[in-house]
């Protein structure tokens, strides 16, 4: 099925997310942190969806809010076309097999008293699915799938007694085991080097074409986004400014906080001065009214008048691609 004109498995519309943190260790009072401001996109089924975006930007906090391991303040959350935002815990529980989750580090989701065999079999315990032999088989399957092989040799092995890409593919087929509709794979490959990197992209890649699943790849890096991805949505402070196609966002950003993400990567723009990337480093001015662009304080383009004062609305600047500036285009 092309991922274009298929139907819609996820929507969040107007999603906010707050968190109340203390202001310092010592002080009672608490500061209120907007993780995610307004956040609306949607991913259709069989696509890989990148949400892309700096450190503290919402990313982790969007995926927790989608697996319900977190609620939002506001806005809702449909899984196919169904809302889910509220749902309670038990009735959540059917839905928990079909939406999963890949951290960025697998010991927080590998317990490491756990052999391969059980980590992986374990959500098939939980969920009552199958006899000890169909399990066994559906571990050997999945193992395989993620190119651990021969998977018996890594039944009896215990988390740390795998390298790091390993111990990201064990991770990655105990979210797979019960054959999920959608998984939120959090920055799965930040703590991996280049070349096992693009091993466990492959596996997601195949994964799709073999499951049938759905993913929401979240990540900081543009260019693992646009190795893996049908889609892009690149979120700054919580604020989403940009989506679009893979390829049109690479190679088209109309957003300048796009833009100067992609003048960092560094094939892009070696040691030049005065790239665009510059707004990553500077806060040139002072931050705009709660009601302007969040990325106001750091663009060389932005307009006292019109940037700081007012909300960007998105606007479409080709077929699919939208950004929330004012003066792009
Ligand atoms: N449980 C929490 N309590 C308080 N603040 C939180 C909590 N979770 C997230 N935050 C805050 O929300 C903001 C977004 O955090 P989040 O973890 O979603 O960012 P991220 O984009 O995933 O960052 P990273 O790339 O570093 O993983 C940050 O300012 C963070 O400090
Ligand atoms: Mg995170």
């Amino acid at each position: 099925m092309d991922s274009k004109t298929s139907p819609e498995i996820l929507r969040l519309s107007e999603v906010t997310k707050t968190f109340r943190q203390s202001r310092s260790f010592f002080s009672g009072t608490k500061k209120i942190v907007t993780a995610l401001n307004r956040v609306s996109f949607h991913i259709h089924k069989g696509e890989i969806f990148g949400l892309i975006g700096e450190s503290g930007s919402g990313k982790s906090t969007a995926g927790r809010l989608i697996v319900h391991l977190d609620r939002p303040d506001s806005g809702k959350i449909y899984l196919n076309q169904k809302e889910i935002t509220r749902l309670p815990g038990r009735a959540f529980r059917p839905l928990r097999s079909r939406v999963q989750m890949i951290f960025q580090d697998p010991y927080q989701s590998l317990n490491p008293q756990l052999s391969v065999f059980e980590a992986v079999e374990e959500p098939l315990v939980v969920h009552g699915k199958g006899k000890r032999a169909r399990r066994e088989d559906r571990v050997v399957e999945i193992l395989d799938a993620v190119r651990l092989r021969p998977p018996e040799r890594f039944f009896y092995r215990f988390p740390h007694q795998l390298s790091g890409g390993q111990r990201q593919r064990v991770a990655i087929a105990r979210a797979m085991v019960l054959n999920p509709e959608l998984v939120v794979a959090d920055e799965p490959t930040s703590m991996l080097d280049a070349s096992i990197s693009i091993q466990i992209f492959d596996i997601l890649l195949r994964l799709r074409e073999d499951l049938d699943v759905t993913f929401l790849f979240i990540s900081h890096s543009l260019a693992a986004a646009h190795y893996l991805c049908d889609r892009i949505g690149v979120i700054f402070r919580g604020h989403l400014v940009e989506t679009g196609e893979g390829k049109a966002v690479i190679t088209r950003p109309g957003h300048p906080y796009t833009q100067a993400l992609m003048d960092a990567l560094p094939r892009f723009a070696c040691g030049e001065k005065g790239r665009r990337y510059n707004a990553l480093l500077n806060t040139r001015r002072k931050p705009p009214a709660p009601s302007g662009c969040p990325f106001y304080p750091r663009c060389a383009k932005g307009k006292a008048s019109l940037c700081s004062a007012h909300a960007p609305p998105f606007k479409e600047i080709e077929a699919g691609h939208q950004v929330a500036c004012f003066l792009a285009g």
